[in-house]
């Protein structure tokens, strides 16, 4: 049997600025090295699920386990070290005003890493963009959407997590671009293996997953 990462069980959110519920008795299992892709129409609440996984948003009702553990007994700084979300906007990750080495030093204090070799860390970045190498010293501004949201995986992967929360990561992109970042992120699940949740509205991407979880009017439908 497969190991649970991730459960939410007959989970209600019903914002008071609402009229009706938003999710309706929902329910997701999420199990160890399989690869999910959640799909819904705009507003259907999936980004809602993607924030409840982290505790930035509260559930009206249900309960939700991470590895079996209820996640109000897990502090959310604990929780944070085991999720990685990358968002649709790089923009939204990243200190701009920093240079790429100033925003690696900030993310190795935020998540207490252990000092990583310099070789090391160079060839972490070269293996997301070899610009990454030679731009160190440089501000992260000027780079590409493209190149930030490399650099925003760059960053994500330098520690290791058990659960890869993906909102929409290649939608503001252009297609080159968004290509490029699908097949790196392919690379990644593969190599390291880890439970990952993708929201995204693009059928081509169904081809890559391992089950499909279709959120229609509050709950979850699998397919495939
Ligand atoms: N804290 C909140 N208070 C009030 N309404 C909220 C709150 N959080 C989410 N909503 C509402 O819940 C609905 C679902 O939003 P959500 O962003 O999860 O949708 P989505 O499926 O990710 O849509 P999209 O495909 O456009 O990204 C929206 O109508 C949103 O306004
Ligand atoms: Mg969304």
């Amino acid at each position: 049997m497969s190991k649970s990462i991730l459960e939410m069980h007959d989970i209600v959110f019903q914002p008071q600025t609402n009229k009706g519920a938003i999710l309706k008795d929902l329910q997701i299992q999420l199990d160890a090295k399989k690869f999910y892709m959640l799909v819904g129409a705009n507003g259907s609440g999936k980004s809602t699920i993607l924030k409840m996984i982290q505790k930035h948003q509260t559930p009206t009702s249900g309960e939700i386990r991470f590895e079996k553990e209820n996640i109000k007994n897990i502090k959310a700084t604990t929780l944070a070290k085991d999720i990685l979300y990358i968002a649709q906007r790089p923009e939204q990750q990243l200190c701009q005003a920093m240079t790429i080495a100033e925003q690696i030093k900030l993310y190795f204090h935020a998540f207490k890493l252990s000092p990583m070799n310099h070789d090391c860390l160079m060839e972490h970045l070269r293996s997301f963009h070899p610009y990454f190498v030679s731009a160190y010293h440089q501000a992260i501004a000027p780079l590409s959407g493209g190149q930030k949201q490399l650099l925003v995986m760059a960053l994500g992967f330098l520690r290791k997590v058990k659960l890869l929360l993906l909102d929409e990561h290649t939608a503001a992109l252009d297609p080159k671009a968004a290509e490029k970042i699908m097949e790196k992120t392919l690379e990644i699940i593969q190599k390291n293996q880890h439970c990952t949740l993708m929201v995204s509205h693009q059928e081509v991407h169904q081809r890559y997953v391992d089950s499909v979880l279709v959120l229609e009017d509050g709950k979850i439908t699998p397919s495939g």
